[in-house]
């Protein structure tokens, strides 16, 4: 783990970086950390300098009180300076992760070389996703939510079921991450979930390569929201991930890469 302090406030950020390159920048998702993209690093940093930071509140980055998408897509942008990275990067968002990237392609499209919205969507919670995150955020509170518990009830939606069944290794590793996860830093998100805007005006104005990634059974974000979205991006490309639900880095990471890994090669060249 490596840390970069923002001069901009006081916040020290943790992140993993590995390799030499065009920097990739990955983004985690909720209730999670930079510990998501480890089959990610691991593999497309063959190729490129790839970073992973944890947003406040998550991992070993400390939480700030009344953070929005926004504000999480400002501290990626000061994450960057504060790394020394100047140059556009190509940043990739899973679900939470893609809101703050959507956040970060409107705020600062000049540092962006390509996009990589996996698992996500640009549309706002609805009137009943709201709601959901009133309980999640009064359970919170109240301590009959936990981390351990939150994860554990997230898990047939984060897994595929054929990934729950037959993949002991990949359930206890999202369960390592989540349970780890501290509850300020969770509660925190799930404001800044619930609240988030809209970003499905921006979709049209985004001037980058994109690459859209969803996992065949995802149910937090499915197939045909992720269809929606990419054919509102101008020229973007839709790679659907079968035998994954919301979290195919993890539930199948060889062709995640795969993916990621042929998006890259073609920016190289174009
Ligand atoms: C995530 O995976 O980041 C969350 O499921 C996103 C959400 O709850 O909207």
């Amino acid at each position: 783990m490596r840390t970069v302090s923002l001069p901009e406030r006081p916040l020290t950020v943790a992140y993993e970086e590995q390799g030499e390159g065009p920097t990739l920048v990955f983004v985690h998702g909720f209730p999670l950390c930079r510990w998501m993209w480890e089959p990610q690093l691991k593999a497309l940093s063959a190729t490129h300098r790839v970073l992973a930071p944890d947003l406040p509140g998550f991992g070993s980055t400390d939480a700030v009180l009344n953070l929005g998408i926004d504000d999480m897509a400002d501290i990626v942008c000061e994450f960057l300076d504060a790394a020394q990275i100047n140059g556009p990067v190509v940043l990739a968002g899973l679900s939470m992760g893609g809101y703050v990237a959507l956040a970060f392609a409107r705020r600062y499209p000049n540092r962006l070389r390509g996009l990589i919205l996996a698992d996500t969507k640009s549309e706002a919670d609805d009137s009943t996703a709201k709601q959901n995150r009133d309980k999640q955020i009064a359970g919170l509170r109240d301590g009959s939510i936990t981390p351990d518990s939150l994860i554990e009830t997230m898990m047939p939606k984060l897994l595929a079921e054929g990934t729950r069944n037959n993949q002991p290794h990949t359930v206890a590793e999202v369960r390592r991450i989540g349970s780890a996860q501290p509850k300020e830093g969770i509660l925190a998100g799930v404001v800044a979930l619930r609240d988030r805007p809209d970003a499905t005006s921006g979709l049209a104005k985004i001037a980058v390569p994109t690459l859209v990634i969803v996992g065949e059974h995802d149910a937090i974000t499915p197939p045909e929201g992720a269809h929606k979205m990419a054919s509102a991006i101008p020229g973007a490309r839709i790679v659907t991930i079968p035998d994954a639900g919301h979290m195919p880095n993890l539930e199948q990471p060889e062709r995640f890469n795969a993916a990621v890994q042929e998006f890259l090669n073609d920016l190289a060249t174009s």
